[in-house]
Parts: C-alpha cells; sequence; structure tokens
C-alpha cells in the first residue's frame, strides 16, 4: 500500500502507540481488501464501549477499559492508553438503555459500568449519540463527504439519501479511523463503486412507510450487495420512509446503497445513477411482488394474543413519536401487553418537551433510547408474540428470540398494543 510521509510518521509511532497500532491495522485491512491507498476522513461512526457480558469480563480481567480498546478495538493484544480521538466521532446504538435497566433486566453494576464506558467514550472526545440514525442527532454529513461508519441502516443511508460515501466498517476500522482521520479508498469511497448495476421498476404506488419497507425487503432479498437503480417512484418519501427502506433492504440483502431516480442525490437522472453501466438485469414490482413479501415476513405470526409492540427500528424520528402520541392519546396499553418505543435520547428530550412522552406514558407505553430489543435481546418478561412496524425487527428478532412476530403499519401496532391482538 502506498502510504504519505504524514501517514508512514503515524506508522513509525510518531503520534504514540495506539495511533501506530491503528495505521498498522488499517494497512492490513487495505491490503486484504486490495487498496492502494488510504483516503482522509474526518467523519466516523463505530462503537467503542463495552457493555455486553464478555467485553465487561474481559475488561475486568486484563486491565480495564484501555485492554478492551487495545484488543477488541485495535487488534492489539499489547495494553496501549487510550488516545482522544481526531476526527469527529459519533457513538452508534449500545447493548441496553440505561433508565431503564429494569425492564431491560440489567442489574445496577452493569449499569455502572456502562456509565464509567460511556465516560470513557466522552473523554476521548466521541460524541455520545448512542443511536443507529447519527444522521438524526447532529451528524448528517454532506454529498460527497469520505465517511467511515459502522451500521448497516445508517450506511444506506449515508450513500445513499444524503450521497455521502462509507463503506460498512467494523470496530476495529472504524476505531482506527477515529485516532487517524484514515480509511481505505475502496468500494463505495470510488465513483466505480456507486455505479447502478441492477433496475428495479415500481408497478404500484409505494407511499406509506409500509410499503417502503415492504419493498425494501423484497428488493434487498434480490439484489443482495449490488446497487440497484429505482424507477417508477410516484410521492416522494420522507425521512422516515427512507429510513426503513434502507434498513430492510440491507437486512434481507446486503444493499449499501440505492438510486431512487429523481429523488436520490446521485440519481437526477436514470443516465446519472448508471453512470455507464448497463443493468446486469431489472424486475418490476408489483402487486405480486408486495403481497408474497407480507405473507412471508409474517410466517412466524400464529398466534394472535401480542405479548409486545416495539417501534423505533431504525430508532424512530420525532415526527413518529409525534404520530404515535397522537395515535395512542386518551387510550391505555391493554394490561397483557407492552409498548416499548426507541430512539436516540437527543430526540426523546424533544419528546418530553412535546409531552409526547408524557402522553405515551399516561397510556401503558415506554420511549427508551440507546438500543433496541434486536441490540439487548430484552423484551417484557413473558412475551411470546410481538407486533412491530418495521421489517428489519420482524426479520431478525424471531431468529434472536424464538419469538412469533406480527408486521404491519403504525397504527396496527399501537392498535394492538391497547387490545392485546393483532387484528390487521
Ligand atoms: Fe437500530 Fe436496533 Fe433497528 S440498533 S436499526 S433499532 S435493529
Amino acid at each position: 500500500m502506498r502510504l504519505s510521509d504524514e501517514e508512514k510518521a503515524m506508522r513509525d509511532g510518531r503520534d504514540g502507540p495506539a495511533v501506530a497500532k491503528a495505521m498498522d491495522l488499517l494497512v492490513r485491512y487495505g491490503e486484504a481488501l486490495g487498496a492502494e491507498a488510504l483516503l482522509e476522513t474526518r467523519n466516523v461512526c463505530g462503537t467503542v464501549s463495552a457493555t455486553t457480558p464478555f467485553l465487561r469480563d474481559f475488561a475486568y480481567q486484563k486491565g480495564g477499559l484501555d485492554a478492551v480498546f487495545s484488543e477488541f478495538n485495535l487488534d492489539s493484544q499489547e495494553v496501549v492508553p487510550i488516545p482522544k480521538v481526531k476526527a469527529f466521532s459519533s457513538h452508534l446504538q449500545l447493548g441496553f438503555d440505561p433508565h431503564h435497566r429494569e425492564e431491560m433486566g440489567v442489574s445496577e453494576e452493569i449499569v455502572q459500568f456502562y456509565l464509567r464506558s460511556e465516560a470513557s467514550a466522552a473523554r476521548m472526545g466521541v460524541q455520545i449519540l448512542n443511536t443507529c440514525t447519527p444522521y438524526q442527532v447532529g451528524n448528517v454529513p454532506t454529498r460527497g463527504e469520505h465517511c467511515a461508519w459502522m451500521e448497516s441502516s445508517a450506511v444506506v443511508y449515508c450513500n445513499s439519501v444524503l450521497g455521502a460515501r462509507t463503506n460498512t466498517e467494523g470496530r476495529e476500522s472504524t476505531s482506527a479511523a477515529m485516532i487517524t482521520c484514515r480509511i481505505p479508498d475502496w468500494g463505495f469511497h470510488r465513483d466505480d463503486g456507486r455505479r447502478g448495476q441492477v433496475g428495479v421498476h415500481l408497478d404500484i404506488a409505494v407511499e406509506t412507510v409500509e410499503d417502503w419497507g415492504l419493498f425494501g425487503y423484497w428488493m434487498g432479498e434480490w439484489v443482495q450487495e449490488r446497487v440497484p437503480v429505482i424507477t417508477g417512484v410516484g410521492q416522494v418519501p420522507n425521512l422516515p420512509k427512507l429510513k426503513h427502506f434502507g434498513a430492510a433492504a440491507s437486512s434481507s440483502g446486503g444493499v449499501e446503497m440505492f438510486h431512487l431516480v429523481g429523488v436520490t442525490p446521485e440519481a437526477s437522472t436514470k443516465e446519472q445513477a448508471w453512470a455507464g453501466n448497463h443493468a446486469e438485469e431489472t424486475r418490476h414490482y408489483g402487486a405480486r411482488e408486495r403481497a408474497a413479501t407480507l405473507e412471508r415476513i409474517n410466517m412466524t405470526g400464529i398466534d394472535r394474543k401480542v405479548d409486545y409492540v416495539m417501534l423505533g427500528c431504525p430508532h424512530y424520528t420525532i415526527e413518529q413519536i409525534w404520530e404515535a402520541a397522537r395515535l395512542i392519546e386518551g387510550r391505555k396499553v391493554h394490561p397483557d401487553s407492552a409498548l416499548w418505543i426507541f430512539t436516540p435520547r437527543a430526540i426523546k428530550e424533544i419528546a418530553n418537551r412535546n409531552g409526547y412522552t408524557r402522553v405515551i406514558e399516561e397510556a401503558g407505553g415506554k420511549i427508551l433510547t440507546d438500543s433496541c430489543s434486536a441490540m439487548s435481546r430484552a423484551v417484557p418478561p413473558g412475551t411470546r408474540v410481538v407486533a412491530l412496524d418495521s421489517m428489519k425487527q420482524a426479520h431478525y428478532l424471531p431468529a434472536i428470540l424464538g419469538v412469533q412476530a406480527w408486521f404491519g403499519t403504525t397504527e396496527q401496532c399501537i392498535d394492538a398494543a391497547c387490545t392485546g391482538r393483532w387484528s390487521a
């Protein structure tokens, strides 16, 4: 790999042992990918915390958070002191919400460790956003900006909707990028990697959040890791729809970028989206595909009695919390059911000020932050059947927790929470 003088100096220890380890890691990683050089990034989203039982035990046994950071963030068995970050860096979601530890089945001791870990991240200079949707709360990269992000739903949003550039990075590469401002130059950082590869034409109107989730799931299953160019888009989708669409497509497949012709920034025209490429294949999405996808995602749903309704995957926007509050105002969550809504902390603060938290809590629901049921493996005790308005969560929760899942609209989910039954 070609390194600049600056990069060689970092690799050779000019900026301390952690930076040298990070450069070594990035060079090994880049060479494995076939990258010829590193590029400069000043926008990183990753995770440096130690909130899983495994990492916590490791920290206790091996000498604290420095040991965790060395081993799991820098791939170094030699323990090096954690340095401050150089790039603007944001923390992604974590294993639980420390303010709802009892519901999430977490001990006070674990919360205390979580808070120490969070303080350590803050000392490094990492922004404590604690969300899978950093683009909602202060990290909105600009078009063409080179980023190093983890979290598949955030990566596809970053590339497609914002027109910024990132591959799906991991814990180690994002940590190395935080302290070096470097990441391998390959994949979605390069014009070639962003060109359309397969075509999708919409034969039906795709308009609601539910519609976009179903379409994304169908599309991801088919295109896998290729870049789709989508035509036939009618009503322009907003943030919740695009967020749901990308998350669904990156769950059933490995979609990291899509072009919506006439909507997304690198697809003002079909020609721009294809950028000289030709479609390897084109498929149509219509009523039959939609119905089959809905049937498939609801395959595990057998019992109609709903124990738990989870909303907020990816983390809810303030618009979605507003909608949920309007839908539940004056009603009560059924005594045999539970409603948890996940959102970033900063958005919960707005929900508090607007009175939405009060409305939802008066109804018997809760707003949680930092995590979700798939990440935390936490659901209300005795949960066997869940209702969800997220294709991503409907994809993962039955597999992770062995529960039955019903997928539908937010309205259907709120109804299920209040009646204790799935009646869609
Ligand atoms: Fe976010 Fe959890 Fe969904 S981290 S994207 S809410 S699986």
